[in-house]
């Protein structure tokens, strides 16, 4: 299970202080998927790479199966079974696809087949692409894709993904969709993903609304995105103090 108790995170710059996360607190379940949605700007990003260890918290503290990690950092927690996958993925030059899926499985060497059905779930023809360099010769929705694969390869008890549909098309969005709904069907993951997109937020146990750092909705999807969609939670701009 995911405990995150008041959790806030402020940057200062300028003198001036932003606090990007203001005080958030959320238990995501066992198996439990639930999407982050919101407006740009909202934090989810923020919330997802604090999760990570990617960022530290300015408060609050984040439990992973009843334990402590606040202090932990990103490889820490790694190993305890924590991933994410970006809104924008590295590139790695000089480091080919399949080399990157095995780094990601903790194999020293994943089998070729296994290589390639991980390439083929999301939606990837694994001849092509099993011995390219993850450089910017890739596409963004095609490193996208190998960055998903990755995760999956990671077998994570907590998957966290920042908008997988980005840059995606719509071919390989649906096999992507029918990838994260039969991974979440075996229930052996918790999975927060970041979305903006109908078809995923379907596919949610929960959704969860971030705006201006804190949460300002949690229900069932079939509750929450009609209300969305009709624009029960269109926020103004906040007046300048
Ligand atoms: N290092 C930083 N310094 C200053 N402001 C920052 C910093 N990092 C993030 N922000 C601001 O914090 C807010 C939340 O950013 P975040 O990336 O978490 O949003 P998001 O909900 O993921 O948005 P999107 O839907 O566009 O991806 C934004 O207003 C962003 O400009
Ligand atoms: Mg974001």
């Amino acid at each position: 299970m995911l405990e995150l108790r008041h959790l806030q995170y402020s940057v200062t710059e300028n003198a001036e202080t932003n606090d990007i996360i203001k005080d958030v607190s959320l238990t995501v379940p066992d198996g439990q998927l639930l999407v982050l949605t919101g407006p740009n700007g909202g934090g989810k990003t923020t919330l997802a790479k604090l999760i990570m260890g990617l960022l530290t918290p300015t408060a609050g503290q984040i439990l992973w199966n009843g334990a402590d990690v606040t202090a932990l950092d990103l490889t820490q927690r790694a190993r305890l079974g924590i991933s994410y996958g970006f809104q924008q993925p590295p590139r790695f030059k000089g480091i080919k696809v399949g080399d990157l899926l095995s780094i990601a499985s903790g194999k020293k060497l994943l089998r070729r087949t296994e290589a390639c059905a991980l390439l083929t779930q999301v939606g990837l023809c694994a001849a092509d692409y099993i011995d390219r360099d993850v450089d910017t010769s890739l596409s963004g929705g095609e490193v996208k894709r190998i960055e998903i694969a990755t995760i999956l390869a990671r077998e994570s008890g907590l998957m966290i993904l920042d908008e997988p549909e980005a840059g995606i098309d719509l071919w390989s969005f649906n096999k992507l969709t029918e990838t994260f709904s039969a991974l979440h069907a075996k229930r052996d993951a918790t999975m927060i993903i970041i979305s903006h997109q109908e078809r995923i937020i379907a596919l949610a146990d929960e959704i969860a609304v971030v705006d201006h750092g804190v949460i300002t909705r949690r229900g069932a999807a079939a509750e929450v995105y009609p209300a969305i969609v009709s624009g029960a939670y269109n926020t103004a701009c906040p007046a300048r103090q």
